[in-house]
């Protein structure tokens, strides 16, 4: 049984040794010294052993044991360490490695149209006024001469939330907040950039798209301060050689009214693909504020008057950029994007 032991001792000594993982240590520890462990059975058959020699046997067998955990214990702390240190090892920074670049973004190109939009008016002693999105029926049409039942209507169609709320279908309801608050101060010279809503979607209409509306009121406005001030425009905008054209038209908030186009872009007024042959480019509609809108806002139309005008800003974009599809706007593709340096 002595030898046994010895035997027992080279053994384990030997195998915890040559452990390398804590798994495997933890079932050489049950194989020696648990319950049903090898040394734990010759202990148990210690009564077969010859009374004398019992309890040198049991003394070295205890010995054993102790020495076993011991070892057990300090080949336990050893992988310990060396599992930590891979650890280490693994999720250690290289603080020398280049960093990772940080993707400055830009404008987006319909900011960067509204803004020289802005710049431009603003150059002129305009100021910038805002509307709420969802707007009443009385600022986006009643307040603008357009009753209930008005034909006018049916061209701006639009998402309702209630039958009295809806998402605005264009800025001009800006004109009449903007009338309402400085009423009856002069002059009125706003521009409203923003938002608006209409029930359509194709290649050059998208359902939610930009206008910027601008107001002016003050006692002696005329037509020709419309046409100088979009001239201005339109030369600020697309070089100095720009010419414009207004063409009679009608909205109900504006009397005269007058479509506003562009010599094309393109072609220079030759005509060409971009300008069905025309040589001219619609930008926007515009008008003599109706006496009926300057009522209802605070100022009396017998002496003053005002001249108002909305442009989409989509629509000046793709004629300045050239982009032949609206719908890139709004689609998030940056190799689209990226083009507008
Ligand atoms: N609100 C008109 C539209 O959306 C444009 C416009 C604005 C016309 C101001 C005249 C005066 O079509």
């Amino acid at each position: 049984m002595l030898n046994r032991l010895k035997e027992l001792e080279d053994e384990a000594r030997e195998k915890i040794e040559g452990v390398s993982s804590l798994d495997e240590l933890k079932t050489l520890k049950v194989r020696y010294l648990g319950k049903k462990g090898e040394l734990t059975a010759l202990l148990r058959s210690l009564g077969s052993a010859p009374p004398e020699e019992r309890p040198v046997i049991g003394k070295k067998a205890n010995e054993l044991r102790e020495l076993l955990e011991r070892a057990i214990e300090s080949k336990e702390q050893t992988l310990r360490d060396l599992q930590k240190k891979d650890k280490w090892e693994k999720d250690r920074i290289d603080v020398t490695l280049p960093g990772r670049p940080v993707e400055l973004g830009q404008k987006h190109p319909l900011t960067m149209i509204n803004d020289e939009i802005k710049d431009i008016f603003l150059g002129l002693g305009f100021q910038i006024a805002y509307g709420p999105e969802i707007e009443t029926d009385y600022y986006n049409f009643e307040a603008l001469n357009m009753p209930e039942d008005h034909p006018a209507r049916d061209m701006q169609d639009s998402y309702y939330i209630t039958p009295q709320l809806l998402l605005r279908t264009h800025t001009s309801p800006v004109q009449i907040r903007a009338m309402e608050k400085q009423a009856p101060k002069l002059p009125v010279r706003i521009i409203a950039p923003g938002k608006v809503y209409r029930r359509d979607d194709d290649a050059t209409h998208s359902p939610m798209f930009h206008q910027c509306e601008g107001l002016v009121v003050d006692t002696d406005i005329t037509f020709a301060d419309l046409k100088g001030t979009l001239l201005l425009f339109a030369r600020e905008m697309f070089g100095p050689e720009q010419k414009i054209r207004l063409r009679p038209s009608y909205f109900p908030f504006t009397e005269p009214s007058a479509e506003v186009d562009i010599s094309c872009i393109m072609c220079g007024g030759l005509g060409c693909r971009v300008c069905s042959s025309t040589g001219w480019l619609e930008i926007l509609g515009s008008g003599m504020v109706h006496p009926n809108v300057l009522e209802v806002s605070g100022y009396d139309p017998r002496s003053v008057t005002g001249f108002a005008f909305g442009m989409g800003v989509e629509r000046i974009a793709m004629l300045k950029y050239g982009i032949g599809d609206l719908r890139h706007f709004f689609s998030n593709d940056l190799r689209f994007l990226k083009q507008f340096n």
